[in-house]
Order: C-alpha cells, then structure tokens, then sequence
C-alpha cells in the first residue's frame, strides 16, 4: 500500500499497481487531452500565432497525445464504486461515454468551466471558451451542500496566474477543484489524482480535510507540486491556530 498524503513521481500506470482494490473514495484526473496538432485547412481554418504558441507548449510538455486506457482499468479497480471526475476536451467525450456509459452503466454529469476571456484561436470556428469535466458514478457520492456548490456551469477568467505563478501550462482552477472535491467525498476519506501536474487536487485535498494520492510523471512539475503542498499546509495550520 502507499502511503496517504504522499504524491508519487513516477508513471501512474505503475504506481497504481501499489494501491489495493476498493480503497479510493475519488478520483480526480486531469489526463493529457488528445489535441490534433496538424493544423488546419487552407483558406477555412487559418491558425493564429497564439493558436500556434498554445499548441507548442502543449507539445513541449507532452500534454497533447491522450493516454493508456489501461489507466482506466485500474482506476476501476481501486475505487470503492465508480466515482470519478475526468477533464477532458471535446475529441476525448465519446470514447469516455462508450467507457463509462455504454460497458459500466454509469450515471454521467457535465461540468464545465466557462472562461470569459479565452484567446482566439481560428477563424471560421467556435471560440476555445469552455472545458468540461465529466462525472462517472455508479455507487458514487454527490452531495453538493448548498446552492453555489450545486451549479455545474463555473466561469471566470483564464487562469493567467496561477500559470505564471505555478508554471503549468494546464493548471485547474483551485477553487473548482475545491468544490468537486467538497461534493464527492467527506472529510478523511481518500481521493485519488494520477495525472497531479502542479498539485492542484492535493492542495485542495488540505484545504478540505481530505487524504490524498498523487503521481506525477514529470520531475519538473513534480517538484512544483511538493513546493504548494508544503505552503498549502502551513496555510492550514495558520488556519487552526
Ligand atoms: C493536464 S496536466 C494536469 C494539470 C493539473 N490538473 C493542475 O491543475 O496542475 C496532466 C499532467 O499529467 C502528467 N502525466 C502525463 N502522463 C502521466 C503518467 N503516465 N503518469 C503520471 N503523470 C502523467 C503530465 O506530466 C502533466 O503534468
């Protein structure tokens, strides 16, 4: 078994081979998104410069090429019922839905994340201005304890800079994440991130008096996440005292 409160630098496919069977409460995942990168047509689908500087970025750090559904297996089988959130980009939704939906009868809820100021990227297309976050259950916990937690539309601005801040070109919303965290579980029990990047699901994990798991394959980003976890529970106990 892994120790609880602990985030993992090392691929997730064999770190969660170390968690027992039925032992996560949820799970929070934030994959890399399947993004075709061969550009458009010419004459309907001209890229911009800042399409352009999004997607090298992207490649850079390898968060363009989706990711092994064997993953998915094992999430399965470490979660005490399926109770799991996944980000994920408009390509990536039907193979989900065939997954969760279609093989495990899950229940499936949308959220998403409405940015009010997205950078536009194509021409003759709809603007890059929401994310969705996909929720499986079957057995799963959703208690949402009052009005504001239950909507599932959440909108602010692009996250500028928690970007600069925590130098991830993906970074969530610490607040979302909060919420999710607040409606799935209670306190103590366990959730489950395997794609942590900055950390974001650990933090809130602290903030919210929630066990934590995290694997994070990318030394850089790794250590980004243990420096926020450390001011994330000196907060904490500012909090207590
Ligand atoms: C989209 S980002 C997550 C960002 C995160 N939600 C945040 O708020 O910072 C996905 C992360 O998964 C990591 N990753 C990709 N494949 C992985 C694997 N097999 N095991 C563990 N981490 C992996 C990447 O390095 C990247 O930092």
């Amino acid at each position: 078994m892994l120790e609880l409160n602990k985030i993992y630098n090392e691929d997730c496919l064999k770190g969660l081979k170390k968690i027992p069977d039925n032992s996560i409460d949820l799970v929070l995942i934030d994959p890399p998104y399947d993004i075709c990168t061969a550009g458009g047509k010419k004459g309907n689908d001209r890229i911009t410069k800042s399409k352009k500087k999004v997607e090298s970025e992207l490649i850079t750090n390898n968060l363009v090429n989706g990711f092994d559904f064997k993953i998915l297996d094992e999430l399965i089988r470490v979660m005490k019922g399926i109770n799991i959130y996944i980000w994920c980009n408009v390509r990536q939704i039907p193979m989900y839905i065939k997954y969760f939906n279609l093989q495990l009868k899950c229940k499936l809820e949308v959220l998403i994340w409405n940015k009010t100021n997205p950078i536009p990227l194509h021409n003759h297309a709809y603007m890059n201005d929401k994310e969705y976050c996909l929720y499986f259950r079957n057995n799963g916990y959703c208690n949402p304890k009052n009005y504001e937690d239950s909507k599932t539309v959440y909108i602010s601005t692009i996250n500028v800079n928690d970007k600069k801040l925590y130098n991830h070109p993906t970074i969530k919303p610490l607040s979302l994440t909060r919420k999710i965290i607040r409606n799935s579980s209670k306190e103590q029990e366990t959730v489950l991130d395997c794609f942590l990047g900055s950390g974001t699901t650990a933090v809130a994990c602290i903030l919210e008096n929630r066990n934590y798991i995290g694997f994070e394959i990318d030394k850089k980003y790794y250590d980004i996440a243990l420096k926020r976890i450390e001011e994330a529970i000196k907060m904490k106990e500012e909090e207590n005292k």
